[in-house]
């Protein structure tokens, strides 16, 4: 029975233009899983180092600003506008097209802060954000004066780098956030449908230097999440999803309307658990910001590290995103082969083959190749993906004490530089005697 088929999934609930984008951004996104052995394209120019010193600066310059307008920068207030004018000033300096926006929330004039780095393509536009604005009890360094900062850190080393990325890249800070997203929501709503579809993801940065930080990254686009993912893995830091309230946070408006969004976060007032402190260091039973929304969120109320390991990997993807045309999507691809292919005992190499159809340009960078063998004895089986021009991406190779039974796992491969159609081949061979199996299914996610 050959169950060669394809299926094409796109979420109902998401709009074409907002599939098309986040085609567009699985299509480009960042390497990082490449398969050992394989020689697929290099990943995009490494972002560069995002210095602590730079960002806290910025923490102390938006310190001082509360401290000299009644104590915080809040919606409405002098010290909201004198953050804003902070920001703006070195976004102009550094080569930014900067704009304000205006709005009226609470009787009050609003701004949204703006900076496009000009080039790149103005039909794929990359996002990144932080809600500028504090609560009125304080200076509002951690909410959110540390995603205010790496923001603009980085925006500030895209210009030092002079960046060319081949998408265009938009920086903004929200105001009024704190009042319900009031600032965000007005830029999504008043973004003209067409302006709207240019977005190829948003990603979103509020709280991220907690003093008893937690690593949480956005459970949303899962190539955006899955690039911080792959970035704290490197570092060997674990991370969980964010479950701090999905919704509480500038990408919201974004999300809502079907654009692909991501984002990190340290924390604000659930406890940290003995598990979490155990993996994270820090205290367990205690907030992870003990001064959220507190008159104490001020330069002190700031874990270095943590500030310093986000700032950079707001940075990373940044670089990584950024990077690759991409490819008109056709929407999310499932292939799949269920036939049974028997793998012959310390034998020859056996194939199973999918045709893949319809797609337009190269696979992508994160292609998910979900694998079912049963066996005996999986340290003996080695595993390689072929590319239709025959390329090979090594699986997974043998290993003599791995005793268990059966592979059945997805493999992320790298394979940007591999033409989406054609036939695709997974090659197995059991390279010790003794224990037997076969392919029991295989399929590849586009
Ligand atoms: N946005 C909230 C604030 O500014 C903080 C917050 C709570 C948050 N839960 C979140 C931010 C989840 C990002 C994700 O007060
Ligand atoms: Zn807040």
């Amino acid at each position: 029975m050959s169950l060669n088929r394809f299926a094409l999934r796109r979420s109902p609930a998401l709009p074409a233009a907002a599939a098309l984008a986040l085609g567009a951004l699985l299509a480009t996104a960042a390497p990082a899983a490449q398969a050992a052995g394989t020689t697929a394209a290099p990943a995009a120019v490494a972002a560069p180092d995002i210095p602590l010193a730079n960002v806290k600066a910025h923490l102390t310059q938006f310190q001082s600003i509360a401290t000299a307008n009644g104590g915080n920068r809040a919606h409405g207030r002098p010290g909201y506008k004198a953050s804003i004018d902070y920001v703006k000033a070195k976004l102009d300096a550094a080569g930014y097209t900067t704009s304000l926006q205006q709005f009226t929330s609470g009787g009050a004039v609003g701004y949204n802060l703006i900076a496009d780095w000009p080039g790149g393509d103005a039909n794929k536009v990359l996002m990144a954000g932080a809600h500028l604005d504090s609560v009125t009890s304080g200076a509002g360094i951690n909410d959110n004066g540390s995603g205010s900062a790496a923001v603009l850190e980085t925006a500030l080393a895209v210009s030092r780098a002079q960046l060319q990325p081949d998408k265009h890249l938009r920086f903004a800070w929200w105001g009024a956030e704190e009042l319900g997203l009031v600032g965000s929501r007005y830029y999504v709503n008043n973004l003209p449908s067409t302006e709207r579809s240019k977005l190829s993801g948003y990603l979103n940065f509020d709280m991220i230097g907690s003093p008893n930080a937690g690593y949480f990254v956005y459970d949303d686009d899962p190539v955006i999440e899955k690039t911080f993912k792959d970035y704290y893995a490197g570092l060997s830091i674990p991370t969980e999803i964010e479950t701090e309230g999905d919704g509480r946070s500038d990408h919201a408006p974004f999300k809502n309307v079907g654009i692909p969004v991501g984002g990190l976060f340290s924390g604000a007032d659930y406890t940290k658990t003995a598990a979490q402190a155990q993996k994270w260091g820090g205290t367990a039973g205690q907030a992870f910001d003990r001064c959220y929304h507190s008159s104490c969120d001020n330069t002190s109320n700031i874990n270095d590290t943590a500030l310093d390991r986000n700032s950079e990997a707001i940075a990373h993807a940044i670089w990584t995103l950024s990077a690759g045309t991409g490819e008109p999507p056709t929407g999310e691809g499932v292939f799949s082969n269920a036939t049974d292919v028997a793998v012959p005992d310390n034998g020859a190499a056996v194939t199973s083959s999918i045709a893949v159809t319809g797609r337009t340009g190269n696979a992508p960078a994160a292609l998910q190749v979900g694998v079912d063998i049963k066996h005996t004895y999986r340290g003996d089986v080695v595993i390689d993906l072929l590319a239709p021009d025959g390329t090979a991406y090594r699986l997974k190779n043998s290993s003599s004490g791995d005793s268990a039974d059966n592979v059945i796992a997805t493999y992320p491969v790298n394979a940007s530089s591999e033409t989406a159609n054609g036939t695709w081949k997974l090659r197995v061979q059991d390279v010790a005697a003794q224990d037997t199996g076969y392919i029991d299914s295989w399929k590849l996610t586009f």
